[in-house]
């Protein structure tokens, strides 16, 4: 019998910045979720990618002194690039699609005439609000305070010669797609759909501009790019071959399939994704799930915040597995949720290092400490005692079935952290340690608890699989299961291992962490990685508490700023010669060109700490540092000199 075919994919991502933990989070739920369906036997095409094209990489690149190509082959194939970061988390996609792909550029031509060819695409005249960092045209209407209601940013007005996609015509079919179907998930995402766009009334869609060249060419009128989501989107079908030659998979049965999307961008795939395939003629997809966003103090995460997390800095620390199941553990699927070192660190800690580490520690230790690492054949079940760890393990795979089937890896989890829990509870009954004392009476009974033991283990260990791919391989190798102990199928029977199972105790699966220790190590780890991206040694950090001995130490004085130059190859570095009072020129080099203009600062009266070890920056050496107040404005990071009363004298001492 044919296997039946699953086709899945995450979006494709903008190649304009690294990667970030919340991107992370989304392409390891999808790999989560294509392994699930693998192991339920389905015949899985597992599809992410790269959206290339569009005016932000095109100023990227120019800001960067390469063109877009080039540009984008760095940040996709170049070194912790983006398939790096795939490769790093294990994700299993089959394929990789790049819109600046050959066929692909070729298929968004196909489609943009064939659209246009049965009259849903129009030329007019663009007039409304564009925002660059999207590439996300909206009415004055849509607008949050005048700007982007996405990511609050400013918005461009913009005027031009364009064409349009009659999106309009399928307001009423898109409706009732979501309306009527479960289309779209959670449930809760429809009404923000139907409230915010389709009520007030589906506008046609500026699908092509003119005023600039990165994209994929409108082959019958020149000089046209299509609009970058009409060519993004359409990846999900060119990918599988619709359009081009270079793959046959769409008539095959892969399409309509499944898209996992975050929040922001369910209106794309909800709507006008939807719309682009009726346009077509050709099915939408089975679902849309749009899950919610890692937040960091509050708020998403961006590169131009300044506020993204590096899930290599987190997967070299912590492991691939942890950090994978982490994100699955710990965050609803749906919704939004804190991101936290700490909270990482306190997962891993009690699911994995207690939990499930020790269960598979202690199970494997002592049947290698009461039997040599081979269980005897000979059993003794005891009913009341043994019943609730079977049942409940036994039971377990279907509940975990409902809700990877539901899109809730976050419920198949905690099933089966129960039974994890449940099974070192039972270990605690039964008391293993006090049997061992009389082998001759107790061995056959000792020999059932520890088999139990590794039975419940072996189930959770196939269920986790999905999630911790290579850390349950290690386990099953620990408990002595082979392939066919591994699959589906024996998720669901007991006693599959054999009788005299052959187990070995192995490396600590999951050791617990230190948190101030880690957490000291992944702050270096940042600074490190922000020193070698910008070349600039950083600023001293201050530690959070110091006693009040120490706090006396620090000399600050006031300062008066003879010059002060930009650092040569540095965008960041200020250099200063201050008068620090002593009658000798102080130098301090400072980060902060971003916010001043050298010349604005000559003569000011500042506040600088001077007892600082002299630090060499770019070549040059700072003698101390600069006092001043940062916080955020509008998400960015905004900082002011601390300065002073001009009357008050250089080498006056702060106290
Ligand atoms: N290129 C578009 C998608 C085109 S699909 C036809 C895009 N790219 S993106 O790189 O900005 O985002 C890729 C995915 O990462 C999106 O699903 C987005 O929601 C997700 N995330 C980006 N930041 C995120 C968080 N902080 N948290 C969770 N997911 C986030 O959009």
């Amino acid at each position: 019998m044919e296997k039946k075919k699953f086709y899945i994919t995450t979006p494709i991502y903008y190649p304009s910045d690294k990667l970030h933990i919340g991107h992370t989070y989304c392409t390891v739920a999808t790999d989560t979720l294509a392994r699930y369906h693998r192991l339920i036997g389905e015949d899985v095409m597992f599809l992410t990618g790269t959206d290339e094209h569009g005016q932000k990489i095109e100023e990227k690149a120019k800001e960067a002194g390469v063109t877009p190509q080039e540009f984008v082959d760095r940040i996709v194939d170049g070194p912790r690039g983006v398939r790096d970061l795939w490769k790093l988390m294990n994700i299993s996609n089959d394929r990789f699609i790049r819109t600046t792909d050959d066929y692909h550029v070729k298929s968004i031509q196909y489609i943009f005439r064939k659209m246009h060819d049965n009259g849903d695409i129009y030329k007019g005249t663009y007039k409304g609000k564009y925002c660059t960092p999207c590439e996300s045209f909206w009415t004055e209407s849509q607008l949050k305070d005048g700007c982007c209601p996405d990511c609050g940013r400013p918005v461009k007005d913009a005027e031009e010669e364009a064409y349009f996609f009659r999106l309009s015509k399928y307001a009423d079919k898109i409706r009732d797609l979501l309306e009527n179907t479960d289309f779209l998930e959670p449930r809760s995402r429809v009404n923000e759909m139907v409230r915010n766009f389709i009520d007030p009334g589906l506008e046609d869609l500026c699908v092509s501009r003119t005023s600039f060249s990165w994209g994929v060419p409108v082959d019958f009128d020149p000089g046209h790019v299509v609009y970058v989501w009409i060519d993004a989107l359409s990846n999900y079908i060119t990918a599988l071959g619709y359009g081009n030659e270079q793959y046959g998979d769409y008539e095959k049965g892969w399409w309509p399939g499944v898209n996992i999307v975050g929040k922001e961008i369910v209106r794309f795939h909800s709507i006008i994704w939807p719309a682009m395939l009726m346009s077509l003629g050709e099915p939408v997809p089975k679902k849309c799930f749009g899950h919610g966003w890692l937040l960091l103090d509050g708020g998403k995460m961006s590169k131009s915040k300044g506020n993204v997390v590096d899930p290599y800095i987190l997967a070299e620390q912590f492991g691939v597995d942890a950090l994978r199941f982490f994100l699955m553990r710990t965050f609803p699927f749906g919704s939004d949720g804190s991101f936290s070192n700490e909270l990482l660190i306190q997962t891993i800690n009690t699911d994995l290092a207690n939990d499930l580490g020790n269960l598979v520690s202690r199970t494997t230790a002592m049947v290698g400490k009461y039997f040599g690492g081979k269980l005897p054949a000979a059993r003794r079940y005891e009913k009341e005692k043994d019943d609730e760890l079977v049942s409940m393990a036994l039971g377990l795979r279907a509940k975990y079935e409902d809700a990877m089937n539901h899109y809730a890896p976050h419920k198949a989890l905690d099933e089966v952290f129960k039974v994890i829990q449940r099974a070192n509870k039972y270990i605690d009954e039964n008391m293993p340690w006090a049997l061992a004392k009389d082998m001759e009476a107790n061995g056959p009974r000792l020999a059932s608890v520890l088999y139990h033991l590794l039975e419940a283990t072996r189930i959770c260990g196939i269920l986790l699989t999905p999630f911790m791919p290579e850390s349950m391989d290690k386990l099953f190798a620990q408990i002595g299961a082979e392939e066919n102990c591994r699959t589906w199928l024996s998720a669901a029977m007991w006693a599959a291992l054999d009788g005299d199972v052959s187990v070995t105790k192995g490396e600590n699966l999951f050791p617990r962490v230190d948190m101030d220790k880690a957490l000291g190590e992944l702050e270096a780890a940042v600074q490190a990685a922000k020193q070698a991206e910008s070349g600039v040694e950083l600023e001293p950090q201050l530690e959070e508490k110091v006693d009040f001995d120490t706090f006396c130490k620090s000399d600050f004085r006031v300062v008066k700023v003879k010059a002060c130059e930009a650092v040569k190859k540095s965008e960041k570095l200020l250099k200063f010669t201050l008068d620090d009072g002593t009658g000798v020129d102080r130098q301090i080099l400072s980060g902060i060109h971003k916010w001043y203009e050298p010349e604005t600062l000559v003569g000011k009266t500042l506040v600088a700490i001077v007892n600082l070890p002299p630090r060499k920056m770019m070549g040059h050496e700072s003698n101390g540092m600069l006092i001043s107040a940062v916080h955020k404005e509008k998400g960015e990071e905004a900082l002011h000199l601390l300065m002073v009363d001009d009357a008050i004298p250089a080498g006056a001492k702060l106290c």
